[in-house]
């Protein structure tokens, strides 16, 4: 079985003479067991139907953006959602250009501004227009921006010109397909710890202290860096997301029992703290379980602080992790509060994020951080946690191989 079985690639076919070629791209793509859906620029369809394609990717093919009936059953933020890879392919000089300017005009552009997703151009024009400054500086943006890039390779042109411009083979795209969804290895022999979730602090044997993690994006981060071929502990409190593929899961309530799950989990390499602890435990627990007494006043709880774990892990000495990460969800004042707990804590990284109401983050799909580190802070775009979870793994492996 092919690595691409089960993956889901967004084909977005713009208008030039290799269009033809996509076809045998997705009878390619579709023998791999990967899912292929077609969005056909105006121009594309000048060179290639969507009878064609509908019939090869055995999938709706789009060509709308203004379409009732797509935006019903697929809009442009759902086609990019559903996919793991976009392609471009053949990518002209004018899709380019509208990417890297982030021009949306049609359903194509439209997709590629608003995805997260990587993507991938296979570029194919006339020689001249490649050689171009305007494309060079383009495709310099679009690089600089993540874009990966297939071709575009040297040869006889339709055009009766030669030189570069020729859309790289189908054969050549799926190779370049699978190098970009399948991650290599790079955190192979690396042992990272991950927290993930809330804690639970008991008060009697039925009720306890809580807090509204779901554990999504530690257990999103947990999965990508096993993705990156990392041997991760993920020491969680208690949610009801699945185990990631691919982890050695500890399961602890309290802040306690996750501090000891951590320090036992040493030696590694990295540790990323992802969940929300809670910062006090019930100090007067019950052994039974509290009842009401007619005519008494309500019983107060003794709270008492509870561990700081990251700031226990990064001050352990010789069996410090190498990179520690830790996060700082705030209401107020963001970026002064997280830079304070970076020096506090003696972190090395922290991922920063707003979890006011209104943002919807806490407990949500979705998360918008900044990532502070010793060079300074980047904010990255709102995207989905997994997608958060994919290029902090990738950071962690480019930091680790430094
Ligand atoms: N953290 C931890 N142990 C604790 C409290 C927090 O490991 N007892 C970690 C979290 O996993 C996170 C970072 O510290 O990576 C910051 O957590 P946060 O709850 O934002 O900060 P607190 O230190 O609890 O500060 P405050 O509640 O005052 O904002």
């Amino acid at each position: 079985m092919s690595g691409l079985s089960g993956k889901r690639v967004l084909l977005i076919i713009s208008g030039g003479i290799a269009a033809f070629k996509a076809a045998e791209l997705i009878r390619l793509l579709r023998r791999a067991g990967c899912g292929v859906t077609c969005v056909l620029t105006d121009n594309g369809g000048q060179f290639v139907t969507p009878l064609t394609l509908q019939a090869l990717s055995e999938a709706k093919v789009y060509t709308e953006l203004f379409s009732l009936t797509d935006e019903n059953e697929m809009g442009h933020i759902q086609l990019s959602r559903a996919a793991d890879l976009l392609v471009v392919a053949p990518a002209t000089a004018n899709i380019l250009a509208k990417m890297a300017c982030g021009l949306a005009d049609d359903l194509a552009s439209t997709v590629l501004l608003a995805t997260d997703k990587p993507v991938l151009v296979a570029p194919a024009m006339n020689v001249r227009m490649w050689l171009h400054a305007a494309t060079r500086a383009n495709m310099a943006t679009l690089k600089g921006r993540g874009v990966a890039a297939i071709g575009p390779n040297e040869g006889a042109m339709a055009c009766n010109e030669y030189g570069p411009g020729r859309m790289a083979e189908p054969a050549e795209i799926l190779t370049a397909i699978e190098t970009a969804l399948l991650p290599s290895k790079k955190l192979a022999g690396r042992h990272v710890i991950v927290t993930s979730g809330p804690t639970h602090e008991p008060i009697d044997p039925v009720r306890y202290l809580a807090n509204r993690s779901s554990g999504r994006q530690g257990h999103s981060i947990a999965a990508a860096l096993a993705e990156l071929g990392a041997r991760v502990t993920l020491v969680s409190g208690p949610v009801s997301i699945p185990d990631p593929a691919g982890v050695t899961m500890r399961r602890v309530e309290s802040a306690a029992q996750m501090l000891a799950a951590c320090q036992a989990a040493l030696p590694a390499d990295a540790a990323v703290f992802a969940a929300a602890v809670a910062d006090w435990r019930v100090a007067n627990t019950s052994e039974g379980k509290i009842k009401k007494q007619p005519g008494t006043a309500a019983p107060s709880l003794e709270l008492v602080p509870n561990p700081d774990i990251l700031a226990t892990i990064a001050a352990s000495g010789p069996a410090r992790p190498r990179l520690v990460v830790g996060f700082a969800a705030e209401t107020d004042d963001l970026m002064a509060n997280a830079q304070g707990k970076l020096r506090r804590k003696n972190a090395d990284w922290i991922v920063a994020n707003d979890v006011s109401t209104e943002t919807g983050i806490m407990g949500g799909v979705e998360n918008e951080i900044h990532l502070i580190t010793a060079a300074g802070v980047e904010d990255w775009p709102r995207m989905e946690k997994q997608e958060v979870a994919r290029r902090l793994a990738a950071r962690i492996a480019e930091a680790l191989s430094s």
